[in-house]
């Protein structure tokens, strides 16, 4: 009996000290973020939405489609790019159009690159890693053969006037399909520094996959990012007839947001002097809040800046570097405004929702949230238990609520009770401004399918992982497919709300370093 005893106490503290040391194992990796997130702390409805948000881009696929999984698609725009003896076949379509847009698609693969790169280890516990760097992947390979030589970058294919006069599915479009470039004499900083930013993010998502692969993701982006420096100018004064479609407001926050991924992807402290010095300075606009989207990336690289000040050592040139405070501050006076009980707070809906435009209304509060969840992971993983806004002090904990609210919002906990996420709970749109789902898969329309543009039946396709531009300031939202302020999808969009989904699978702390 005595014996007994003994052994069992022996046991049960050997069983205590190996829980011990798994504890103290599971807390470091989680620290250090790179490794595996434990799969039971990953949330259920996150994960679920996330799966159906990723299909989006499956859905968007352009080119001859690989292990498709949507049934309604299939290959499309297979020439495009011949004309100028390239394949530009893959990439993606913006939206319910069939344009590829380079703008906005690179932003598509910052975002997922970013997304990966923060939450790469919950998004693998919950098994959507492969979906997004798949994605992610069909986008850089069309970003690459659109970067033939140092100073020439296509940045578009399709031709969107004749595009948005048709209604027809991708797959038996019969219009031309033009191309656009820029070059040293036709500049568009704007577009190749976001291609630079993308390059260089999604070079760091694969410098452990294919270190091939990632150096020239790097070397595409070096050499963008020195042309878009050099020959400076926005592509929407270039080619004027595009500024009814993405016009970029300036160039100078995609300088700052490419030079800080380029910091980021090299470790080469030029590209970090680029935006904390004159640049800075001149375009940074430090102190004012703003709000992150396609075309504002100034709070985006506050954020990505803040995380090379929270996690610099003590007593580094980082630490003390006046630049980058400047950066973290801004940083800071964002997140101000997004929390709701500080005292610059700003305009939420009755509903909740974080409210800045009417036309995609769910873009700015979507973003806004995903960098509201990536700061509150830079304080918990350095330590920082504090943010001041003014008098008032917050916690990390005040940033993830707020980001979650948001996120809940989308889901459908929102007065209309809808979700706004395309195919994820109950009741969703179904009548998304989206040419491929409204028509069915067996009819070939020619350019004159206007009829399912006009009926008011349902879309015969579900636009799996759409995340439509949403509500009105009153909280009601019209599901109407001629409704496209509110009801379309676009590609953008679904990288946003993959990265607010990404944060959320789990409580987390995010990597020290995005490189290792
Ligand atoms: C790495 O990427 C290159 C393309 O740059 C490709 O040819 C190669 O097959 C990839 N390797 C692996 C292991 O995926
Ligand atoms: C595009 O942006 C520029 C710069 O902000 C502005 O001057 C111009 O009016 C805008 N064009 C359109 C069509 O919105
Ligand atoms: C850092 O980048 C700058 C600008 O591209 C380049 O001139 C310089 O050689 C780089 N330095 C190192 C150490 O690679
Ligand atoms: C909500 O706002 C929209 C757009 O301003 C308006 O058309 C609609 O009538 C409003 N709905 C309600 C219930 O007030």
């Amino acid at each position: 009996m005595a014996r007994c005893v003994r052994c069992c106490c022996c046991l049960l503290v050997l069983l205590l000290i190996a829980l011990g040391v798994t504890a103290v194992v599971v807390f470091l990796r989680h620290r250090n973020g790179g490794g595996p997130v434990v799969p039971g702390g990953i949330d259920r409805k996150y994960a679920e939405a996330l799966a159906v948000a990723l299909q989006f881009f499956q859905v968007q696929k352009s080119g001859k489609l690989v292990n498709n999984k949507i049934p309604w698609r299939g290959d499309s725009a297979e020439d495009d790019g011949q004309e100028a003896g390239l394949d530009l076949s893959k990439g993606m379509y913006d939206a319910g159009d069939h344009i590829k847009f380079g703008f906005p698609m690179a932003f598509t693969a910052t975002m997922l690159s970013w997304s990966v790169l923060e939450y790469g280890g919950a998004m693998q516990a919950a098994k959507q890693r492969d979906s997004a760097l798949d994605a992610l992947r069909w986008i850089m390979d069309y970003l690459l053969n659109a970067h033939p030589s140092a100073d020439v970058l296509y940045i578009q294919v399709g031709d969107p006037e004749a595009d948005h006069k048709c209604w027809e599915r991708p797959e038996t479009m019969s219009e031309k399909r033009p191309l656009t470039k820029i070059t040293a004499k036709s500049p568009g900083s704007d577009v190749a520094a976001e291609t630079a930013a993308a390059m260089a993010a999604a070079s760091l998502v694969y410098k452990p996959i294919n270190g091939t692969y990632s150096s020239s993701l790097l070397d595409h982006a070096e050499q963008l990012f020195a042309f878009a420096d050099r020959h400076r100018g926005a592509y929407t004064r270039t080619f004027p007839e595009l500024s009814k479609y993405y016009n970029s407001t300036t160039y100078q926050d995609e300088l700052l947001w490419a030079s800080s991924w380029l910091y980021h992807a090299t470790g080469n402290s030029s590209y970090l002097a680029y935006a904390t010095g004159k640049n800075g300075e001149e375009f940074a606009d430090l102190g004012n809040p703003r709000y992150f989207s396609w075309d504002d990336k100034r709070p985006g690289t506050q954020v990505l800046l803040s995380r090379a000040s929270f996690f610099a050592s003590q007593g580094s040139g980082l630490a003390t570097d006046n630049g980058l405070e400047s950066y973290k501050q801004t940083a800071d006076a964002v997140m101000c405004i997004l929390l709701p009980d500080s005292e610059t707070a700003a305009f939420r809906t009755e509903g909740g929702l974080l409210y800045v435009a009417e036309w995609n209304s769910l873009q700015h509060p979507v973003a806004s949230a995903f960098l509201a969840a990536v700061y509150s992971d830079y304080m918990l993983t350095s330590g920082k238990t504090e943010l001041s806004c003014g008098g008032q002090s917050f916690a990390p904990a005040d940033l993830r609520n707020f980001a979650q609210s948001q996120a809940d919002y989308v889901l459908g906990d929102n007065p209309m009770k809808l979700s706004y996420l395309v195919g994820y709970g109950d009741s969703y749109p179904q009548r998304v401004h989206h040419r491929g789902a409204s028509i069915p898969a067996d009819v070939d329309t020619g350019c004159g399918g206007q009829e399912w543009l006009n009926t008011a039946e349902a879309n015969p396709n579900v636009a799996m992982g759409a995340l439509v531009g949403g509500p009105f300031k009153n909280d009601s939202f019209v599901d109407e497919r001629q409704n496209v302020m509110q009801n379309e999808a676009t590609t953008y969009n679904s990288a946003l709300v993959v990265g607010l989904l990404s944060s959320l699978l789990t409580t987390t702390s995010v990597a020290q370093s995005l490189s290792s």
